[in-house]
């Protein structure tokens, strides 16, 4: 008999028919927002779950679930996955990595020239019709070229933007839980901070740390003090690395001059302070959403599932240390 798999939000065609070579699969094509009861009903009795990062899999998804083998994430950022419990429930968590760096680092290039520039209070003024013509002072932004980038996490996406980043002559500072290796700051040229230091510093300051409870509201208001009010934040990570009230209340009181967010603390919810802001572009949640890239996350992800199930040994495995396997 076939294992059972389930996909909780709609794939592309050619990851249905993969995964169908080898499994019985429902897949929710129709893109069904499932509450969390009516998802764990719908998982119970399959083998393995293919998930987005809206999925939340923790012990009591898990304990409803006892036949579970695997959970298969569509995506490289797991914090929605609770892996020490997977590992408990014997059950394989994998993820998507590299497959979506460059498009996400593209996005972190897009979002910050569109925060700089202000292109997207400036779209809204000629979509309000109210242009009327160039004026040397209308919506004077500043510049990514030459200016003083710091990038919190230099991991996989943060060495990629760094690479995209030396085009804009940029000066390079980063910071990270582990300073990187000399060679590979000479090869960015990257200079190291302590966080603190690079905050005072840097005009703009890009995060691409993962979300761990180290990094929870990483960005707070004691941060947002400490950062230049010319400065521009951009969050491309995960949205409670930033506390977004006290953002909120930094970009009102001009605290910092703009920020750009592709993520936000309660996805899709977004604090309806930063709607009343036009020093702020909101974007949601799409550094990764290429057609070719999600093409390929999806098809890992796929990849992994099928892995997990015949040879028990899925190649981005986030728990090796899981026992009993398919
Ligand atoms: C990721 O892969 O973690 C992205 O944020 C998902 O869209």
């Amino acid at each position: 008999m076939k294992k059972k798999v389930l996909v909780t939000r709609e794939v592309f065609d050619e990851t249905v028919a993969y995964l169908s070579q080898h499994f019985d699969v429902t897949s929710n094509q129709a893109n069904v927002n499932y509450g969390r009861d009516e998802m764990i009903g719908r998982m119970q009795g399959k083998d393995a779950v293919v998930i987005t990062t809206s999925d939340h899999i923790d012990d009591a998804v898990l304990s409803r679930c006892p036949g579970l083998k695997a959970v298969c994430s569509v995506g490289v950022g797991f914090n929605h996955i609770d892996v020490e419990a997977c590992t408990r429930h014997g059950v394989m968590a994998t993820h998507t990595p590299g497959v979506l760096t460059d498009s996400v680092a593209d996005m972190a290039i897009c979002l910050t020239l569109a925060t700089v520039r202000r292109l997207t209070e400036g779209e809204r003024m000629v979509r309000a019709r109210q242009w009327d013509g160039t004026h040397l002072k209308q919506l004077l932004g500043h510049d990514l070229h030459h200016a003083q980038v710091g990038i919190c996490g230099l991991g996989r996406i943060g060495q990629t933007i760094a690479r995209r980043l030396r085009g804009f002559e940029v000066e390079l500072l980063y910071t990270d839980i582990v300073r990187a290796d000399g060679e590979v700051e000479q090869a960015l040229g990257a200079t190291y901070l302590p966080k603190d230091e690079l905050l005072q510093r840097a005009d703009i300051v890009i995060l691409i740390l993962p979300y761990t409870p180290q990094t929870h509201h990483y960005i707070a208001a004691a941060e947002l003090a400490k950062m230049k009010p010319s400065a521009v934040l951009i969050n491309i990570a995960r949205g409670s690395i930033v506390d977004d009230a006290a953002l909120a209340q930094a970009l009102k009181a001009r605290q910092i001059w703009a920020a750009g967010l592709d993520v936000y603390e309660n996805e899709p919810t977004v604090n309806p302070a930063l709607f009343e802001l036009d020093n702020v572009v909101l974007s949601p949640h799409i550094a990764s959403a290429t057609e070719p890239t999600r093409q390929a996350m999806a098809m890992l992800a796929a990849r992994n599932c099928v892995a997990a199930l015949t040879t028990g040994s899925p190649p981005n495995l986030l728990n090796p240390e899981v026992t009993g396997r398919a």
